[in-house]
């Protein structure tokens, strides 16, 4: 199938050259290759679409970018559409991006189940499909998939909470301390496959700290369908976290922790805590709390001691792995896999690229993302990019 998409953008690209010399060039938008499909453009151009999920998270903004201009140096012609985190929506662009005649679609999908009938649409027009960050699943025509290793993101989450809280140190060793302490769990969002990669990564972490005591749970709440949060939603998450405080930390129990799996559900339960009073820093007693993305809000309330870590992930690699995926598939070769066993998404095990992540501490944010000039000093004092 690769070699067929490459035989027909070249095919596609000589038959246009000949129709140019022939007739003046005439013509354009009739379709370049006949049986090609992915070369339906209509130019001798490379078209890529990129379809995001959302602008509401800092990071989705930056993913979009990157790809873009990733893809507009190799010269490809790019199309990139954000979705407002509504489904109806994306299928929309989608849709009209293998109209539209793309050579190849990256999408980052907002409800991983829901894009079934735009894949097939896809294999029927020969574009390949590159699902970015988020697993596409139910389909068989997803070609390839680049992300972060999401298990190890809730390990190191995981792992977070439990220095912030003092049980281990730096170098993940325990430290002897016991507590118990009391914490509360959230996860993303369900139709999300990550969110499941990630709370299982922390949960299997915080297992044995749960099971020897140095750990509970005072809502009870530790199941995936009680704590998961829809949508991602920030005040979805900061309501429950107001439910909780009313419902279980009003007669004195107090909060040492939280388990929250992406930055700006971090600042939504960290504004419910300081709003009956805790805090405002967790040296003045707010509780830890976790997070991921290494969003520049985050990184400031990092740099500040009142969100205790985040994860990062450089969303400018991803970018380039996407990039160097959609170009190996436009040139005709299969792109670089370092995993073919974890990403099974109902139909198939998705061949996948997995790049590695980094937990961020204070201490950590000059090293990790100053010095690799993610942020300049100036920004992360700020809490705000240029
Ligand atoms: C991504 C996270 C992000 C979350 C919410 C997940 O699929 O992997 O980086 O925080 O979606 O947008």
């Amino acid at each position: 199938m690769r070699l067929a998409k490459k035989m027909s953008v070249l095919a596609a690209g000589a038959a246009l050259t000949l129709g140019l010399a022939a007739c003046g060039g005439s013509g354009a938008g009739a379709g370049g290759g006949a049986e090609g499909g992915g070369a339906g453009n209509g130019d001798d151009e490379v078209k890529v679409g990129v379809a995001m999920p959302t602008q509401t998270y800092e990071r989705w903004i930056q993913d979009g970018n990157n790809v873009k201009e990733g893809l507009e140096e190799l010269g490809y012609d790019v199309d990139l559409q954000f979705a407002n985190d509504d489904i109806p929506t994306q299928t929309q662009q989608i849709d009209s991006m293998i109209t539209g005649g793309v050579d190849a679609l990256i999408i980052a999908s907002i409800d991983g189940t829901a894009l079934t009938s735009q894949l097939d649409a896809a294999a029927a027009a020969n574009i390949p499909v590159i699902a970015y960050d988020r697993l596409i699943r139910d389909s068989e025509n997803v070609d390839f998939y680049v992300t972060f290793d999401n298990y190890e993101v809730g390990v190191a989450q995981g792992n977070a909470l439990l220095r912030g809280l003092g049980v281990i140190d730096a170098d993940g060793e325990k430290t002897g301390e016991k507590g118990p302490f009391n914490i509360e769990l959230f996860a993303g969002s369900p139709d999300d496959n990550n969110a499941g990669f990630f709370f299982d990564g922390a949960m299997d972490t915080l297992k044995p700290y749960l099971d020897d005591g140095t750990l509970k749970v005072p809502s009870g709440q530790t199941k995936f369908g009680q704590v998961a949060t829809q949508r991602w939603e920030q005040e979805t998450a900061q309501k429950r976290m107001e439910n909780l405080l009313t419902s279980t930390y009003n007669g004195g129990t107090k909060l040492d922790g939280v388990l929250a799996p992406a930055d700006p559900l971090s600042r939504g339960i960290i504004t419910a805590l300081q709003g009956v009073g805790m805090g405002p820093t967790i040296e003045k007693g707010l509780p830890v709390v976790t997070g991921q993305d290494a969003e520049i809000d985050s990184i400031k309330l990092i740099n500040d001691g009142v969100q205790s870590s985040t994860i990062f992930k450089d969303t400018r690699n991803l970018a380039d792995e996407a990039v160097k995926a959609a170009q190996a598939f436009v040139e005709g070769e299969e792109p670089d896999a370092n995993d073919t066993e974890t990403y099974d998404n109902g139909v198939k095990v998705v061949p996948s690229h997995l790049l590695p992540i980094q937990t961020v501490f204070k201490e950590d944010i000059k090293p990790v993302l100053v010095d690799t000039d993610y942020y300049t000093q100036d920004e992360v004092e700020k809490g705000q990019t240029d």
